[in-house]
């Protein structure tokens, strides 16, 4: 069957991967992709980055390089990326010369909280409450519709938390749009109404070019100053809740024609709802946990399913904590060592700031619950 259909041809173990972006999910995608065979080259701008010193080859240039990124697209067999933020036109200088897995149109999606939330309304997956809102006034209508409290944020270019302006009861809204278009310049905002949730859980969903698709268990995720800090496997959410959540997640990748991993970060609510929050189209931190604890990684399917490989199994043999080390937690590298069901990933970043992630442990519970 695969044989006679071009889109499914695999591509071959010694063939390259390429990858945009040179982080840690960078990184942890290389390492996955060497014991398949395959060679992995990193386009990123930064000289020293955590993928840059496990790859075969490497090109720092910036993303909107029309040759350096015309010499990658020749030097590899399929492109990927490892952060949904890829400029349009980066997409736009490799398409028609390698195949980009994800598809761009699901960056476009996935890089636009409006467009983000709107699709998945579309599709019949329920969210928070939400409207957009393109200046103070905008605001203050959209939250006469939508209540308080809620939670401004930039449409565009957010992460763990950045962007985002809490709306209490009493906050003004004039000052509330200030703070966020004065963080993100030229910002369209999207109020959402604030959930009450139980749980934050997220699940981790590959898709193979030939629409196999798989998911992990939800994992439970707790932050830290809106940084993922831990992720629990499996998530503390009934079994219905848990298969419900799964078949969200691969309604979500069938329906955006996914080929890689995807993030899908959810809420449960007291009456044990499941709302999506957000996507991201590639590896997701809260998946890191499957890279010690499951029979294959997300790194390893999202490398399988970009290569056009079939998918291996997402089975869990061992439940896991996963903690980020943020900032100077990885000092305390030593005594993690001597633990002896703590396995230590570290990104080889030089510089220690506030927040940043330096690495992760995920400690495993193979005999039980953690
Ligand atoms: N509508 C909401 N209701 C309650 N909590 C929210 C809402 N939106 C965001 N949050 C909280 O803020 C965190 C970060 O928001 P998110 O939309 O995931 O943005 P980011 O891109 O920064 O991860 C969420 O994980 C959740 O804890
Ligand atoms: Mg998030």
């Amino acid at each position: 069957m695969a044989a006679s259909n071009a889109k499914t041809q695999a591509i071959p173990p010694s063939a390259t991967i390429g990858i945009l972006g040179g982080g840690q999910l960078g990184r942890m995608t290389a390492l996955a992709a060497a014991p398949l065979g395959y060679r992995v080259h990193i386009f990123c701008p930064d000289a020293g980055s955590p993928a840059t010193q496990v790859c075969d080859r490497h090109t720092i240039a910036p993303y909107d390089d029309a040759e350096a990124l015309a010499a990658f697209a020749a030097s590899v067999d399929v492109v990927t990326y490892e952060f949904e933020n890829v400029p349009a036109a980066t997409a736009d200088a490799l398409a028609g010369k390698v195949p980009l897995r994800p598809k761009p149109e699901i960056l476009a999606i996935c890089q636009d909280r409006l467009k983000e939330k709107n699709f998945l309304n579309g599709i019949g997956v329920p969210t928070a409450p939400f409207a957009e809102a393109r200046d103070a006034e905008a605001l203050d209508r959209a939250l006469r519709e939508i209540g308080r409290p809620a939670v401004l944020k930039s449409v565009r270019m957010g992460y763990d938390g950045k962007g985002q302006v809490g709306i209490a009861p009493d906050t003004d809204p004039a000052a509330a749009w200030a703070e966020m278009a004065g963080s993100i310049p030229d910002a369209t905002g999207v109020v959402e109404g604030w959930v009450d949730f139980d749980l934050e859980i997220s699940v981790i969903v590959a898709r193979g070019v030939d629409g196999e698709m798989a998911t992990y268990v939800p994992g439970e995720n707790h932050h830290t100053n809106h940084i993922l800090h831990r992720t629990y496997a499996p998530a503390r959410v009934a079994d219905p809740v848990a298969e419900h959540a799964e078949s969200l997640a691969r309604r979500i990748a069938e329906r955006i024609d996914l080929v890689g991993v995807m993030g899908v970060e959810m809420f449960v609510t007291p009456e044990g709802d499941v709302l999506v929050n957000e996507l991201a189209p590639r590896p997701h931190n809260s998946g890191h946990w499957t890279i010690d604890a499951c029979v294959a990684s997300q790194f390893e399917q999202h490398a399988r399913s970009v290569a056009g490989l079939p998918l291996a199994s997402t089975d869990r043999l061992a439940n896991a904590v996963m903690q980020n080390l943020l900032g100077d937690e990885v000092n305390g590298w030593p005594g993690i060592v001597r633990e002896p069901h703590a396995k230590l990933h570290l990104y080889g970043k030089a510089e220690v700031k506030p927040g940043r992630k330096m690495g992760h442990v995920t400690r495993l519970y193979p005999h039980g619950p953690w």
